[in-house]
């Protein structure tokens, strides 16, 4: 097949700049059109962004001219990736499947959807094969801190658990490019983010779930939150508590959790990571300015085990594991799944 024609709804936006960094070099994914709000449509990419990645404005998507999100702008592309706010996602996504374009999606409406999958690919690249009998193909990627957060989960939740409390701590980026003023979260936290916590274990369980009848059954999970958000600005981390009904070896647990490849089968994944979790015995690690660089990668410390309790420290980059990264992950297991 010819490269992958791709389109990107709210390009200008911090997902949209690392998605633009992703497919800059792609060998598989062409990105041959930008979208950005009616009030920079028309403009070139690079005079209407603010731009806030490392490094120039990718030179070969720096002229060109923003579009429209309306259907007539993405006709001739095989499918287009969205980072549109929330709020507006809902309307535009629909109208493009209502026109029989294919969408690959980071925002929140229709993830709970139970005949649309909502893809981490290490945990639920599976739940891909339901796109099979859609005429137009529509596919999620959950929230990022839930993308974060349930990758040890894939091993954690074969344990005998009581239950899992969470408490997150957030990165500004993940509240988008105008997002917070920085008057409220300079040298401040914020004990609050609406609809965080009902989110990420909502969106756990579908991961986890099973597909009978063409639609996915979400697992049941006993998980509690809390969500923070904090003067940082990449990277979200968690704590997580798990009480456990049987006693375990952390050692083993720690290598299982090493040695998760799921997706090792595939060949052409540029970015699926070669350690999807990476495990650190340095009691000062993970860190956001020393472990968010890659970004696939989820990293874990403080790995401890104690009175039936299991600790650990998570940490993942918000906009390439939790957003950019997965959406392109996602599209490049669909092709080696032979699914476009
Ligand atoms: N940030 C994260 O860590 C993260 C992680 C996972 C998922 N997500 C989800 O990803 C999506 C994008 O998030 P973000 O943080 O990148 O947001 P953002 O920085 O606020 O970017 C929003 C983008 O949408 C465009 N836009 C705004 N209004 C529009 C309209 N009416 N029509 C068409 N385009 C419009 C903006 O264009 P202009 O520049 O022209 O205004 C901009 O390109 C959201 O749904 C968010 O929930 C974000």
């Amino acid at each position: 097949m010819d490269r992958i024609k791709v389109s990107l709804l709210g390009s200008t936006g911090v997902v949209g700049q690392k998605m633009i960094k992703l497919l800059e070099h792609h060998p598989d994914i062409e990105l041959v059109k930008v979208s950005a709000s009616p009030l920079n449509a028309g403009k070139k990419y690079r005079d209407a962004v603010k731009w806030v990645e490392p490094g120039n404005i990718p030179e070969k998507f720096g002229d060109l001219k923003l579009v429209s999100s309306e259907p007539e702008d993405h006709r001739d592309v095989d499918y287009v990736l969205s980072a549109l706010p929330s709020e507006i996602a809902e309307s535009i996504e629909l109208k493009l499947i209502k026109n029989k374009i294919n969408v690959i999606s980071n925002a929140s409406p229709y993830r709970m959807n139970n005949e649309i999958p909502l893809i981490n690919p290490e945990l639920n690249y599976n739940h891909l094969n339901l796109i099979e009998n859609m005429d137009t193909k529509f596919v999620k990627n959950p929230n990022c801190t839930s993308t974060i957060m349930s990758m040890p989960l894939a091993e954690i939740l074969n344990l005998d658990y009581r239950s899992i409390n969470l408490v997150t701590l957030q990165a500004i980026s993940g509240a988008g490019f105008t997002g917070l003023p920085y008057m409220s979260i300079d040298d401040n936290i914020i004990p609050y983010i609406n609809g965080e916590e009902e989110k990420i274990p909502r969106e756990i369980s579908k991961m986890f779930g099973y597909i009978d009848s063409n639609k996915i059954v979400n697992k049941t999970l006993k998980m509690y939150i809390t969500s923070l958000r904090v003067p940082v600005k990449i990277g979200h981390m968690g704590i997580m508590n798990v009480e456990l009904n049987e006693k375990i070896d952390v050692n083993d647990l720690k290598n299982r959790l090493k040695n998760f490849r799921p997706l090792r089968k595939f060949n052409n994944l540029y970015n699926a990571p070669e350690n999807p979790i990476v495990i650190h015995e340095e009691n000062n690690r993970p860190q956001n300015i020393m472990d968010t660089y890659s970004g696939m990668e989820v990293h874990i410390g403080r790995v401890e085990y104690k009175d039936n309790n299991l600790r650990l420290i998570i940490l993942g980059n918000n906009l390439v594991r939790g957003a950019a990264g997965i959406t392109v992950l996602t599209l490049e297991t669909m092709k080696e799944m032979k699914l476009i």
